[in-house]
């Protein structure tokens, strides 16, 4: 009764907490509910003077949960295809001038949306004299430095011309970006079968998905450990909470087996008697973490674990005995959480901004022997 009363809490919680996201969103932006093909969160930002890219964003938004924001000039009536596209021109040139000041840009609408929290970008821009439009151009210039790490996608509309200077532009304003495959280019001879071919490229990208991340980090005193974490509704809820930056929490010793605490929010439980042993990480009641240095059996969600550690080296990461100590919960950019794992920082091993190991063949930004790199 007391735990389908709690669901039921959680569960209003959950819908209050979508329904202010869902406002906070929709003063610039609309926000689509179809069913998702993909796990992560997916932004598609775009720019349309004449109605072609727009279309082009209902044809994804028809195939992925997005939300969606349109970026708008600040100025508005003006004809950017007036005597022969010039003024389209003359704000091209202004951003080709000085493309690194910020005047060089056309003022845009406010834009509220946070990208925090956002795996996925696509962008959808028309192409104007072989260049990014100038609208979108200044919505990356602004906007292109925080998509670092993340995974974007560019989808380009032009009447004929080709999109290899578009695509430049888009490297150039996003720096650090991590590429989900080749743009997608819809132009006059392609756009009757611009749904299909969304579909298409859609099924080859290269989508981020929150289930993808299986690690986090725990962070005391400036040593980092791994967690590799369980998969379970819990865990995918306190990773998109990381995403939105580290998270730390004061715990205490307790019974001479766990350090634990408030997390000060939330997650949803799977609990069940679980004999939990020296490096688990679990959730109790819902919104407390224990991290454990010995053993407790109790009903339980299990969140994670640390590994590799011998009890003795667990007792002194997580301060054994002692009080109110800071524990920092994060999963990006965790540097410094490879460089205090000696098991894990061998010279090949590579890995994404969020912790997972991959491949060296990946492109982008990724973390190698401790260092972020950019390939
Ligand atoms: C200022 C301006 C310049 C353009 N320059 C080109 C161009 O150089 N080559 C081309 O193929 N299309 C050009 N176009 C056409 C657009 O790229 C094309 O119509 C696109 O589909 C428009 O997308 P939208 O309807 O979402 O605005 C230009 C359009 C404008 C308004």
């Amino acid at each position: 009764m007391i735990k389908s009363m709690k669901t039921f809490l959680n569960r209003l919680l959950s819908v209050m907490l979508m329904m202010t996201i869902a406002s906070c969103v929709s003063e610039t932006s609309e926000v689509n509910a179809q069913p998702s093909t993909y796990m992560g969160k997916t932004l598609v930002a775009y720019y349309s003077y004449t109605g072609n890219c727009r279309d082009i964003v209902d044809a994804l938004t028809s195939k992925i949960t997005a939300d969606v924001i349109e970026i708008k000039p600040a100025e508005k009536g003006l004809r950017y295809e007036a005597n022969g596209y010039a003024l389209g021109k003359q704000l091209l040139n202004a951003i080709k001038a000085a493309p690194d000041d910020e005047a060089s840009y056309p003022a845009i609408d406010p834009v509220s949306v946070s990208l925090q929290g956002y795996d996925n970008i696509i962008i959808v821009t028309p192409l104007w004299w072989s260049q990014m439009a100038a609208i979108m151009q200044a919505y990356l210039f602004s906007y292109g430095p925080q998509m670092a790490g993340k995974h974007i996608g560019l989808v380009v509309s032009s009447s004929s011309s080709s999109i290899g200077q578009v695509v430049a532009d888009c490297r150039r304003l996003v720096p650090d970006a991590t590429w989900m495959g080749d743009a997608l280019w819809i132009n006059d001879g392609n756009r009757s079968r611009m749904p299909s071919l969304v579909d298409e490229w859609l099924a080859k990208q290269d989508f981020q998905t929150s289930a993808e991340i299986k690690n986090m980090f725990i962070t005391i005193d400036g040593q980092a450990q791994r967690v590799a974490l369980t998969n379970n509704e819990a865990t995918k809820a306190l990773v998109e909470r990381l995403q939105e930056g580290p998270v730390t929490v004061t715990l205490s010793s307790n019974g001479d087996f766990e350090i634990w605490g408030a997390l000060g929010f939330s997650l949803p439980t799977d609990n069940r008697q679980i004999n939990a042993v020296a490096g688990d990480v679990i959730l109790y009641n819902g919104n407390n973490i224990c991290i454990m240095y010995g053993q407790n059996s109790w009903s339980y969600t299990h969140l994670g674990r640390i590994e590799g550690l011998t009890e003795a080296e667990l007792r002194s990461f997580l301060k054994a005995g002692q009080s109110n100590i800071a524990v920092t919960l994060s999963f990006t950019e965790e540097i410094t959480a490879i460089h205090d794992a000696p098991a894990q920082t061998s010279k090949n091993t590579f890995y994404s901004l969020d912790g997972r190991r991959i491949g060296r063949s990946a492109n982008g930004a990724f973390i190698a022997n401790g260092k972020k790199v950019i390939l």
